[in-house]
């Protein structure tokens, strides 16, 4: 049985989706601090199977106890964690009580009850600002910021466990940055409040839900001047972490992979690709750089390809259109 810790979340719904069409049990838990509740229904209308939730924080001890003590968990896929760069930089500490602490409960029920399987939510973000682009996974990692620093030290905490425990395996995935929805439109990425990303608050200006973009700097040295990432559909992310389950149930250690396309694409490839599939016009307008983001980053993706078996399929024109058909039905009745 695989538990998905962070199951009600952009990413964690897409895969718990993904796991179900591969066969996988899961039970959930989630908090949801930064997700819907509706999205444990959706996800038990979409997959057509009844798993148990437990509606639990991981900094909650019994909670994970009970958890781990009313199933037979073989594996998990941690998702669960704060993730918005900004907010980490004014609360350190709520993200690394939340982040660290919370994986180190996680970890002491994994032990307790003999779970030796983990695949870990991690970020590209642990490239920091990378010298050369595109970057490996051998490349050298430094934070800018707490939430990245929280990411780097829970592999780092991995790592060592992989030390200590000879049989256990712990399968580092590092996203680059996942945009787009699943077809049935019904799980996609809308966050409680006033989103960080570019996608979700590009689909804002889309819908007049906002005046306009605001688009953080034109003076990079890229292409056009705009910040250039590796976009990722939430799909191909998905099927990302079926394959490094797979993988994981039959390996031992720590192993790290890059799940991006390996193609970078700056704001405006993002908002002219956008308003082109969609047929709608992005309101948009020019400010100073956002404190923190660097010029460009994108991955070499060979490494995921070679060992699990794993290449993105979908290309950003699908990630726009995807997106935007999600984002229309979830906010139609607003
Ligand atoms: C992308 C580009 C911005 C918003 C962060 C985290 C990463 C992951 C994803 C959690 C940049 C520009 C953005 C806007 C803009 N976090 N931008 N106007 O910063 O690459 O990655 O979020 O899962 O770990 O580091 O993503 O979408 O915020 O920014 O111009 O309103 O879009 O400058 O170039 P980022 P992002």
């Amino acid at each position: 049985m695989v538990l998905i810790t962070g199951i009600a979340g952009y990413i964690g719904s897409h895969t718990a989706y993904a796991l179900s069409q591969a066969g996988f049990e899961f039970v959930g838990m989630d908090n949801f601090a930064n997700s819907r509740k509706e999205n444990i229904d959706t996800l038990r209308e979409l997959t057509g199977k009844d798993f148990k939730f437990y509606e639990v924080d991981m900094l909650d001890d019994a909670g994970m106890e009970k958890i781990f003590a009313e199933n037979q968990i073989d594996s998990v896929i941690h998702f669960a964690g704060l993730k918005a760069v900004g907010e980490s930089v004014e609360k350190p500490v709520l993200y690394y009580h939340n982040n660290i602490t919370g994986t180190l409960i996680l970890l002491e029920k994994m032990k307790k009850y003999g779970c030796k399987k983990i695949v870990f939510s991690s970020s590209a973000t642990v490239y920091g600002n990378p010298a050369v682009v595109p970057v490996n996974e051998d490349m050298p990692t430094s934070t800018t910021n707490p939430y990245g620093s929280t990411k780097l030290m829970i592999e780092n905490i991995l790592k060592d466990v992989c030390v200590a425990d000879k049989d256990f395996c712990a399968v580092l995935l590092r996203y680059f940055n996942p945009i787009g929805a699943h077809k049935c439109k019904k799980i996609g990425e809308n966050p409680n409040g006033i989103p960080n990303n570019l996608m979700p608050r590009l689909c804002q200006a889309a819908l007049g839900i906002t005046e306009s973009l605001t688009v953080f700097g034109t003076d990079y040295p890229t292409h056009d001047g705009t910040g250039v990432r590796d976009y990722i559909h939430v799909c191909d992310l998905a099927d990302g972490h079926t394959a490094a389950l797979k993988k994981a149930m039959d390996s031992t250690g720590a192993l790290t992979y890059n799940l991006g396309t390996g193609n970078g694409y700056s704001v405006f490839d993002l908002i002219h690709t956008f308003s082109r599939v969609n047929g709608v016009e992005i309101p948009y307008k020019i400010c100073p750089r956002r404190p923190g983001d660097v010029p460009a980053v994108y991955a070499c993706p060979d490494k995921a390809f070679n060992e699990l078996g794993w290449k993105a399929q979908y290309d950003l024109e699908d990630m726009c259109r995807d997106s935007w058909e999600f984002i229309k039905e979830a906010t139609k009745n607003n």
